[in-house]
């Protein structure tokens, strides 16, 4: 295995789960798996239980994210959240670009290009979200949209900068529908995602960008999944809400 290629198993836990909720769960969770050596565990909470969970995570492997960032480093942007914000309770990831907040809430490649940056720049790993809408798979312009998202999103970043970057291929028609993608259908897009890198970065960053699987993953898909050369782990909403399901992804099988 590719010591910078660890799978990376990470929970968006979207606008669930109080402060009690959320701590109770993830001590569960580390109780159930125990620590984590040759796997990642990414937990992204709301914003409002990022630091009671980072009190109480302990297990070896395992790490904290939000589920986005400003871009700006301080100022007058009533609501948002800063990375030095995000550094100060400890978190070391943080998700860009998804695709409920490209659609809900009017993030563009260009924000998350925003975002990306500042990400990096204060030190934190950006989990950058692309994937087509179903109008456009069934148009057959899934590499089209998947190549415009990835240069808009990373154009610009050095070969340096784009070291702890991972890339999460979420297809929107496979979130929260059921409908995951065939481990082919997503090979095929990771495959292709790992090509764009390689020509805008370079091959040793082809060879160790961690790519993740996103959009419907359960128990029953992950091993097929992770069994593709070009998933690197999954970015996982609805299974990673009860320790159970969260805990069978986690430990899915080389
Ligand atoms: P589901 O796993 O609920 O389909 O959500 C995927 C997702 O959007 C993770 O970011």
């Amino acid at each position: 295995m590719n010591p910078d290629r660890r799978p990376l198993m990470a929970a968006n836990w979207k606008m669930h789960k109080t402060v009690t909720e959320a701590v109770s769960l993830v001590e569960s969770l580390q109780k159930e798996t125990g620590p984590c050596a040759d796997r990642e565990v990414l937990i992204a909470p709301p914003f409002t239980a990022l630091k009671a969970v980072s009190d109480v995570m302990k297990q070896k492997g395992y790490c904290l994210g939000a589920q986005n960032c400003h871009w700006e480093e301080k100022g007058a942007f009533t609501g948002e959240i800063s990375t030095a914000m995000l550094k100060d309770l400890c978190c070391t990831y943080v998700i860009v670009g998804h695709s409920e907040r490209r659609q809900l809430f009017g993030e563009t490649d260009e924000t998350v290009r925003l975002k990306g940056a500042a990400a990096i720049k204060a030190g934190l790993a950006p989990v950058v979200c692309v994937g087509e809408v179903l109008e456009a798979r069934e148009r057959g312009e899934t590499f089209e949209v998947i190549a415009r998202q990835i240069e808009g999103a990373l154009k610009g970043l050095s070969e340096e900068q784009m070291a702890g970057v991972v890339i999460a291929y979420e297809p929107v028609w496979a979130i929260g529908t059921g409908r995951t993608a065939s481990p082919e259908q997503a090979q095929e897009v990771h495959a292709f995602i790992r090509g764009r890198v390689s020509s805008l970065f370079g091959k040793t960053i082809e060879k160790n960008v961690r790519i993740l699987y996103g959009g419907s993953v359960k128990p029953s898909n992950i091993d097929a999944l992770m069994a593709e050369p070009d998933i690197d782990g999954a970015l996982v909403g609805g299974a990673s809400l009860e320790v159970g399901s969260f805990k069978s992804l986690v430990q899915f099988n080389f």
